[in-house]
């Protein structure tokens, strides 16, 4: 079975080919680049680009020859991401799928974005029940428990800013450029010997449910008084030690989510995932571990056509 996948949520391209669980073919045109000088996404900005990216795809999906064959036939399905995301993005991704849906008379899926970010973790893997998947990216930051294939619930999420937000807030505050995720990742490694502290630990009613808008004000606080008293600000330190509290804090409640809910295996999903610190952490907290591959930690297609290949197949 062939599938043909697009990814336009947010502020990336993607197409994707997947035959029978096995990647063919991706690619992915990124806009990191022009929206860094804003230091966010703007969305408007973002259609447009898509507009231009997704046509440069079109070409290359059409010239792409693998062993000599084109790429760009005997699709079975065709797969595209239909929410959540930024509305003008995801049109254009629409209107190009629906277009390949009619040319090549075969049938369309449109997908979640979020329960594909779990599907990342099993492209050439197979599923396994229970799955407790943490999802953390620059919009969202959540727990998923998959009972069954089809069936899951969100035991927990954030109450305010997503993870990834706070990593690229807490850099523009610093200096440190945009996305700020990788950058202070990068610092963490560094300078993690050096300041083993970390800041308060938020507290929420439901156990699972995520606060991380307090750990945000509390970096924000520090450099603020810092400088209100012209005292050096130590950015390593500060970097350093807001990491440390990502990190714990998400050690924490997973282990009450293990423990609880007892699953088989754990995932951990979404483009914060590529964080080298909370990856090790992770490691360590259950036998039976799933990781993404890097390139598929960031919006992708092919976590797309992964999920649409489990919709489908018999
Ligand atoms: O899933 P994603 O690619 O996009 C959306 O959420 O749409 O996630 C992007 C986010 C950004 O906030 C970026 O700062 C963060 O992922 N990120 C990281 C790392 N690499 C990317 N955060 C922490 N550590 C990283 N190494
Ligand atoms: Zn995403």
């Amino acid at each position: 079975m062939k599938i043909f996948a697009i990814e336009s949520s947010h502020d990336d391209t993607s197409f994707a080919i997947l035959q029978d669980n096995k990647p063919l073919w991706m690619k992915t045109i990124t806009q990191t680049e022009i929206h860094k000088k804003y230091g966010g996404t703007i969305p408007e900005l973002a259609s447009r680009m898509h507009v231009k990216n997704i046509l440069i795809l079109i070409k290359e999906l059409i010239e792409t020859k693998i062993d000599n064959k084109e790429i760009c036939k005997n699709f079975d399905y065709i797969a595209y991401t239909k929410e959540p995301g930024l509305i003008g993005s995801l049109q254009i991704g629409y209107i190009v799928a629906q277009t390949m849906a009619m040319i090549y008379k075969k049938p369309i899926l449109g997908l979640n974005h979020l329960e594909g970010h779990f599907y990342s973790a099993f492209i050439e893997k197979e599923l396994q029940f229970p799955t407790l998947c943490l999802l953390i990216s620059g919009g969202h930051s959540q727990l998923m428990l998959y009972s069954k294939k089809d069936s899951f619930e969100i035991i927990g999420e954030t109450l305010d800013d997503a993870v990834g937000e706070v990593y690229d807030k807490i850099a523009r505050k610093l200096n440190l450029g945009f996305p700020g995720g990788p950058i202070i990742d990068k610092i963490w490694q560094e300078n993690k010997d050096l300041y083993p502290n970390h800041f308060s630990i938020p507290k929420t009613e439901n156990e699972f449910d995520f606060s991380f808008s307090g750990i945000k004000t509390a970096v924000i606080n520090r450099v603020n008084s810092l400088n209100q008293k012209n005292e050096e600000i130590n950015i390593n330190q500060i970097a350093t030690e807001f990491q440390n509290t990502v990190i714990l804090y998400l050690k924490n409640t997973l282990k009450k989510a293990i423990n609880k809910f007892n699953p088989n295996l754990i995932v951990l999903a979404g483009g914060v995932s590529a964080n080298v610190g909370i990856r090790n952490m992770f490691l360590t907290l259950h036998k039976n571990v799933y990781l993404p591959e890097m390139k598929y930690t960031t919006d992708n297609a092919m976590m797309i056509a992964r999920m649409a290949y489990e919709k489908v197949r018999k």
